[in-house]
């Protein structure tokens, strides 16, 4: 039975697509059957992160009944599952919650995870995507703009039944005015379970239409998402920093 999980923010681009796709990538590498499913069918850039956008069926045939969810289950070459959505300018009426549960059960017999990449905003088109998943991972930087609005997703995702895992923080720069972790956990009532540093080898990664895990697995970033990953399905795994970055964060302590 697949585990159903919403990678979901509120403010937009804070790092939802980065995280599925190399969250995706780091279970696969655990040898996990895993699916990468875009549900920003307005904005969809899933497919593009992972160089996978010419893929002439997607995720909006199977909602107009056009298609079936085996006609839009792709593999990637680093061995998941991915579930695009049309990049193109697309009009599609507002999906319900039931028709994410409807394509869900197609899936979680075969699968250990349906990883969800959500639309930014707290909009129907998001929430619809929430309420479908069991799980939810909140994804923020640590600014207060960012954060008040991963508050806002978790006040509305208590409303469901979806259980909220807790809050990733992305782009850690170490900089003096961030909002540190302790305070983002208090103001989000949410564990920080993953603690993603800013890396340029993301941006590299994302330029070569790859996920970082495997592109660079020993850039700090990745290593932060396999910890996740890790943690996921209860491994041990400590990210390995450089020497040169352990000494930064003791000297910046
Ligand atoms: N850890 C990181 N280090 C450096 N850059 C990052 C990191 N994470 C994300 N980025 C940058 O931020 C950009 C936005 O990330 P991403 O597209 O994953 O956000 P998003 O939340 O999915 O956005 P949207 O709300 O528009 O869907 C990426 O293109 C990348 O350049
Ligand atoms: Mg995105």
């Amino acid at each position: 039975m697949a585990r159903i999980i919403a990678i979901s923010s509120g403010k937009g681009g804070v790092g939802k697509t980065t995280l599925v796709a190399n969250l995706s990538a780091a279970l696969a590498q655990y040898g996990k059957s895993v699916v990468a499913l875009d549900a920003n069918l307005t904005t969809s850039n899933l497919a593009l992160h992972l160089g996978m956008h010419l893929y002439p069926k997607t995720l909006h045939d199977v909602f107009e009944r056009k298609a079936g969810i085996r006609d839009v289950t792709y593999m990637h070459k680093t061995g998941f599952k991915v579930i695009p959505a049309d990049i193109s300018f697309r009009k599609l009426r507002d999906v319900r919650s039931h028709e994410y549960i409807d394509v869900f059960y197609r899936l979680i017999e075969e699968n250990d995870f349906i990883l969800i990449d959500s639309p930014a905003g707290l909009g129907r088109d998001s929430l619809a995507a929430v309420e479908a998943a069991d799980e939810l991972i909140t994804i923020t930087n640590p600014e207060l703009p960012a954060i008040t609005d991963a508050l806002k997703l978790s006040i509305l995702a208590n409303k469901y039944s979806t259980h909220n895992l807790g809050v990733v923080v992305n782009r850690i720069k170490r900089e003096s005015h961030e909002v540190p972790i302790d305070h983002i956990e208090k103001m989000l009532g949410l564990p920080a379970i993953g603690k993603i540093p800013e890396d340029r080898e993301v941006r590299k990664a994302i330029a070569l239409k790859e996920p970082v895990v495997s592109y660079n697995p020993k850039s700090p970033a990745a290593q932060h998402i396999i910890a996740l990953a890790a943690n996921l399905i209860g491994e041990e795994y400590t990210p390995r920093m450089p020497w040169g970055l352990r000494l930064f964060g003791w000297l910046a302590r």
